[in-house]
């Protein structure tokens, strides 16, 4: 059991900045006067089935899911789970996919939603309920940490119920490569130049140093190395305002960016992340960065820690845990909201959380789970959790809103496929933030 997670004053920070605009913008969705539950009742009376929009369709994904849809069979067995997952890392087809429903007034019945600004573009363009009568109707006020709970809050109402919390800022890598490139497998490194002499070493032995798929794994690179170089809190001075863009010291991140990235591999635009993955499983590569979705994609091929895969922070982030939580919504006009209301009762439970989380990689936002159920590296996420400041991620919604995130994203394709050069990247970046 473990109850005494706490987050640290930093993302407080952000996610104060990120209510404040939401509040601005004068629009948080609570015009609505439908009930989202449709029925004061107790019972999904009615429910028959409920369309789910997520993307998780790889491996590890695809077995957290199947954990969720169980524990959906056997408390309401009436209720059919309609699999609505497109495909693609981090949302990069679901999210647009997605936008075109609910604007053209096709809702799915619920939809996976990053905690924290992501969900509050959402929120304030209408397209989610108040759920706040669920949380009562289901005991989950206190189930979460009070602080995920802010994320997902805005005045006063709440929008989501969260399904798990990830961590962005992990490295994955092969022992055996590393050993035949003469590295010690067990070694972790203090600062991307400590990294970038392994790097080289696993470059010499003629592997790819680092493997790294499309776009938004780039992105998901970058955020890990703006961490690094600037650290917790000047990083999250970046989406407070605090931090200039334009500084010298996101120069610095920029070139390490631009560093690491002359050590991936070329056929990266066309990979998603599970590939990028496979080379440091398939020992073609020797490190791979991302999230600890990761350490369910491992597991669900059976692999071992420590012979067939290592995994240590980012360099320079030992203490920093780069975060982001998984929710799911009930959308404004949702066919079947009874469906929904079912499926939100089983992300939200005790045995939906553990049967999930155990697949996924991540660790349950419930406070209340066994811990014993989950594997080393999960139990190790757990500590790390509850004693490392916690920073919100990019490119996993929790730091700044859809817009600034594919502003960001345009910007770095188009530097690392040689459209722009490091000054115009690092000013496109300044233009993204507003
Ligand atoms: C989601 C994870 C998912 C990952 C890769 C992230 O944005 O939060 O649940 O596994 O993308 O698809």
């Amino acid at each position: 059991m473990y109850t005494s997670r706490k987050y640290a004053g930093v993302i407080a920070g952000v996610l104060a900045a990120g209510l404040a605009l939401t509040a601005c913008s004068g629009d948080d969705g609570s015009s609505s006067t439908e009930s989202p539950t449709g029925t004061t009742s107790d019972s999904m009376d009615g429910a028959t089935e409920v369309e789910v929009f997520t993307w998780w369709t790889s491996g590890g994904e695809k077995a957290g899911l199947d954990g969720l849809v169980s524990v959906l069979a056997e408390k309401y067995p009436d209720v059919e789970f309609i699999n609505g997952a497109v495909a693609g890392g981090a949302g990069s087809a679901a999210k647009d996919l997605l936008q075109s429903r609910l604007q053209a007034n096709d809702p799915p019945d619920t939809f996976q939603a990053h905690a924290g600004a992501e969900l509050d573009d959402y929120i304030a363009a209408g397209q989610v309920e108040d759920i706040s009568d669920l949380y009562t109707e289901f005991g989950l006020t206190d189930a979460f940490p009070a602080d995920l709970l802010d994320l997902l809050t805005v005045d006063g109402a709440i929008y989501s119920v969260p399904a798990n919390i990830h961590r962005a800022n992990v490295v994955w890598a092969n022992p055996t490569v590393l050993d035949a490139a003469g590295l010690d497998p067990a070694a972790t490194y203090a600062s991307m130049d400590d990294w970038f002499a392994a790097l080289d070493a696993v470059e010499a032995s003629g592997q790819t140093a680092l493997s790294v798929a499309t776009t938004w794994t780039q992105v998901h690179l970058l955020e890990t190395v703006l961490i690094s170089d600037l650290g917790a809190d000047a990083y999250v001075g970046l989406w407070d305002g605090t931090t200039d863009w334009t500084g010298s010291d996101v120069t610095g991140a920029l070139e390490d960016f631009e560093t690491l990235m002359g050590y991936t591999n070329t056929d990266r635009d066309g990979l998603d992340w599970p590939d990028a993955l496979q080379m440091v499983v398939d020992g073609t590569a020797g490190f791979n960065v991302m999230g600890d979705w990761a350490a369910g994609e491992l597991d669900a091929q059976s692999l071992t820690e420590g012979t067939d895969y290592v995994y240590f922070p980012v360099p320079g982030t030992a203490g920093v845990f780069d975060f982001l939580a998984d929710s799911f919504t009930m959308p404004v006009g949702a066919p079947h909201p009874e469906g929904a209301k079912a499926w939100l009762d089983v992300v939200g439970s005790l045995e939906g959380q553990t049967d999930f989380n155990v697949a996924k990689g991540s660790i349950p936002a419930r406070t209340d789970a066994d811990e014993s159920l989950f594997t080393a590296y999960q139990q190790s996420a757990i500590a790390d959790f509850a004693s490392d400041t916690i920073v919100p991620s990019l490119m996993h919604g929790a730091a700044a809103p859809i817009a600034q995130l594919n502003a960001i994203s345009d910007a770095t394709s188009k530097f690392t496929t040689g459209g722009s050069d490091l000054a115009t990247f690092q000013t496109e970046l300044a233009a993204a933030a507003g």
